[in-house]
């Protein structure tokens, strides 16, 4: 018998109904919020990734699905979804068409890490982008576009923010912390080569003993510049006008390079250790870090995975039905009523007959709402009883 690879996952019964569900309850949210969908290849050039998830990242450094293909090409299954989009977004030169452009997405992401729960190596986003908008209310926006997607799912969740300054606070700030590291002793291997290449890193790591080395680390948040100060202090009035809850967390750096200003995640406390089930921030310089026209950009995308067994899916589908034959010259009347109804419902059916009991059991494993027997009493009389299974309502409807 052959199984899926390690890491990796079918979308069968129960799993596939909570994808499904999961991707159109976000798209519909999206599309009112001005999104478009978007669809860029699984594969793109390596270099892609490098250049935009930074080869500091653990992602990049460790984690990427890379082969030389048959023509000789370095390329890699895409990671994550931002950096398509941009280089989507390039190759369509819109990056050289004025106003603001906003796109979601969803499908497979792969990262070869070590698959435990809630991590996979292939995984699902569904992620947002959203190109020219310099205000930080495109930024609080969409933090409260994915609170409703997330509240629509039925999640409970905690928001965590922080800024990551610009390219004139930042520079700064990372002097001081790489002046700060420079006199401790016993960081860990990883951090030591973060040190190099990108000291913010160092922040984020995991390791019980560098967390502690790093209590009197000096925050970014104390060194921002003004215009990041302004742009934090509305992120937050904000969300506190919408009355989001938020905890700042300063040591928030998020896994991928290209972010600055905003940078947040959405945390859930029901699903173990890997417990982000959402992440996103600015990325003003990167469509020109990939040889676009100067454009800012704020996203984020979130792990399906880890929500689905979060969902709370409707009971019953709303305005579904169970149609079924109760003799066997009702089964072509059935059928007929069935086909009809589907144009505009989810109709289940039988193609056998069979008792009310039996029928009543088959609509409510069907979880349908409405509820239609056919037998030789209504064919006699033309008409057949509608029932709503929820209201318990029933009335007289012509056949
Ligand atoms: P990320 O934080 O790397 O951000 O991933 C976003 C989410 O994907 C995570 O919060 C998590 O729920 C899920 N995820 C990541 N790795 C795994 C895994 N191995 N198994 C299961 N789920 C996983 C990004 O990818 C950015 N592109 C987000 C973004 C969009 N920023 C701006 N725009």
């Amino acid at each position: 018998m052959i199984n899926p690879l390690r890491g990796m996952k079918d979308f069968i019964g129960d799993s596939s109904k909570r994808y499904l569900y999961l991707v159109e309850r976000c798209s519909k949210i999206a599309q009112n919020y001005g999104f478009d969908f978007i669809q860029t290849p699984i594969l793109e050039e390596t270099s892609l990734f490098k250049r935009s998830v930074g080869e500091s990242s653990d992602i990049v450094g460790k984690e990427m699905y890379q082969f030389i293909d048959k023509g000789g090409n370095d390329v890699c299954m895409r990671p994550e979804g931002t950096a398509g989009v941009v280089r989507a977004l390039i190759s369509a030169k819109l990056d050289r068409v004025a106003g603001v452009k906003r796109f979601f997405y969803y499908g497979p992401m792969y990262r070869y890490e070590r698959p435990q729960k809630g991590r996979l190596r292939q995984f699902h986003q569904f992620g947002v982008e959203s190109f020219g908008e310099p205000s930080v209310k495109e930024d609080a926006v969409i933090i409260l576009m994915l609170n409703e997607m997330l509240e629509a799912l039925g999640i409970k969740h905690r928001l965590i923010i922080n800024s990551l300054g610009c390219k004139d606070c930042m520079p700064i700030y990372r002097e001081n912390l790489v002046k700060f590291l420079d006199s401790i002793d016993g960081l860990c291997m990883d951090c030591q080569r973060r040190k190099t290449t990108n000291p913010i890193r160092v922040l984020d790591c995991k390791n019980q003993n560098c967390k502690t080395l790093l209590k009197d680390a000096p925050k970014l948040i104390d060194c921002l510049c003004s215009s990041c100060k302004n742009d934090f202090n509305e992120l937050k009035k904000i969300l506190n006008d919408f009355n989001i809850d938020y905890e700042v967390d300063p040591n928030l750096v998020r896994g991928l390079d290209y972010y600055n200003k905003t940078a947040f995640e959405f945390i859930s406390d029901e699903i173990g250790a890997q417990s982000s089930i959402a992440g996103g921030g600015r990325y003003d310089r990167l469509v020109e870090f990939l040889d676009g026209r100067a454009t800012c950009g704020v996203g984020f995308a979130m792990g399906i995975e880890r929500l689905m067994e979060l969902i709370k899916l409707p009971n019953k589908d709303e305005d579904s039905y169970y149609i079924g034959a109760l003799s066997d010259d009702a089964l072509e009347a059935v059928l007929k009523l069935t086909i009809l109804k589907r144009k505009n419902h989810k109709v289940a059916t039988h193609y056998s007959v069979k008792s009310l009991k039996a029928h009543l059991k088959a609509a409510d494993k069907a979880k349908a709402r409405y509820f239609i027997v056919i037998g030789d009493d209504e064919l006699r009389n033309s008409s057949y009883i509608l029932k709503d299974l929820k209201t318990k309502e029933e009335k007289r409807v012509d056949l």
